[in-house]
C-alpha cells in the first residue's frame, strides 16, 4: 500500500487509510504514517498492526451494510442499484482493485456491473475462480492468483481474489467477484461480510422481484 501526502496538511494512515491533520500524528507514528488512533490501540491495547487493520476493515463493512440497504430500497433500476453498490465497496476499501458481478445465464456467467478495468463477458462454470465458486456454491478465497489453476487474468495486475456466489434459495444466480493488487488480501472479514451484503443485494438479481422496501 504506497501511502502519499495528500496536501501539506496531512497524511493518509498506512492502518486505517483515513486522511488526517498532521496534528493526528506523532513521534514514530509520524514516520511511520500511523495515526494517534491506531498508534493507541497498537500501544495501550497490545495489539499487533495486522489485528488493528482487520478491526478497521471490520468496522468498515459494519458502516456499508445500513448504506447498501438504503443505496438500494425501493429502486426499481436494479442494474443502477448493482452498479451503485459496486462504486460504493470499491470506493471504500483500499485493497479492492476490482469489484463487481457476473450474473448466472443459462450455463454461463455473464459481465454485470462493476468498478474497476474491463473484464471478460463470460465465464463458463467451473472455470476461473468465478466459475468455481459458482460449481461448489460457496465462497473461494485465493490468496495468490498465480497459483490458482485456470485463474482468469482480466487483469495482469490482480494477485489475490475473492469470489462469492449469490443465492436464489439453493441455486447460485450470481457471485461477487473482488480483485486485490495485493497478495493475500482476503481474508475471514472479507468473506464474513460480503456473504452478508450477498443477502441484501440477491433480490436485485431477480427482476420479477419489486424494488426492495425497508422491513
Ligand atoms: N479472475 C476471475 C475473472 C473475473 S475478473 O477477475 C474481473 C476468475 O478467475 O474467475
Amino acid at each position: 500500500m504506497t501511502m502519499k501526502k495528500k496536501s501539506k496538511h496531512g497524511w493518509y494512515c498506512k492502518l486505517c487509510g483515513q486522511f488526517k491533520s498532521n496534528e493526528k500524528f506523532s513521534g514514530k507514528g509520524r514516520s511511520q504514517h500511523i495515526c494517534k488512533d491506531c498508534q493507541h490501540q497498537i500501544y495501550e491495547e497490545n495489539l499487533t498492526k495486522k489485528q488493528v487493520l482487520k478491526m478497521e476493515k471490520a468496522q468498515t463493512y459494519e458502516q456499508l451494510v445500513p448504506q447498501i440497504a438504503s443505496l438500494i430500497k425501493d429502486v426499481d433500476n436494479h442494474v443502477g442499484a448493482l452498479a451503485n453498490v459496486s462504486a460504493l465497496l470499491h470506493s471504500s476499501f483500499l485493497h479492492y482493485f476490482w469489484c463487481g458481478f457476473y450474473i448466472v445465464k443459462g450455463d454461463v456467467l455473464e459481465l454485470g456491473p462493476f468498478q474497476g478495468e474491463v473484464a471478460c463477458y463470460t465465464i463458463k462454470k467451473g472455470r476461473g475462480v468465478c466459475g468455481k465458486a459458482w460449481e461448489d456454491k460457496q465462497t473461494v478465497v485465493v490468496p495468490n492468483v498465480l497459483q490458482f489453476p485456470g485463474h482468469i487474468a482480466c487483469s495482469s495486475k490482480s494477485r489475490s481474489e475473492i469470489v462469492v456466489p449469490v443465492f436464489k434459495d439453493e441455486d447460485v444466480i450470481a457471485v461477487i467477484d473482488v480483485d486485490s493488487k495485493g497478495y493475500s488480501a482476503f481474508d475471514d472479514i472479507d468473506k464474513e461480510w460480503l456473504e452478508k451484503i450477498e443477502k441484501l443485494i440477491s433480490p436485485l438479481f431477480d427482476t420479477k422481484v419489486a424494488p426492495l422496501k425497508e422491513k
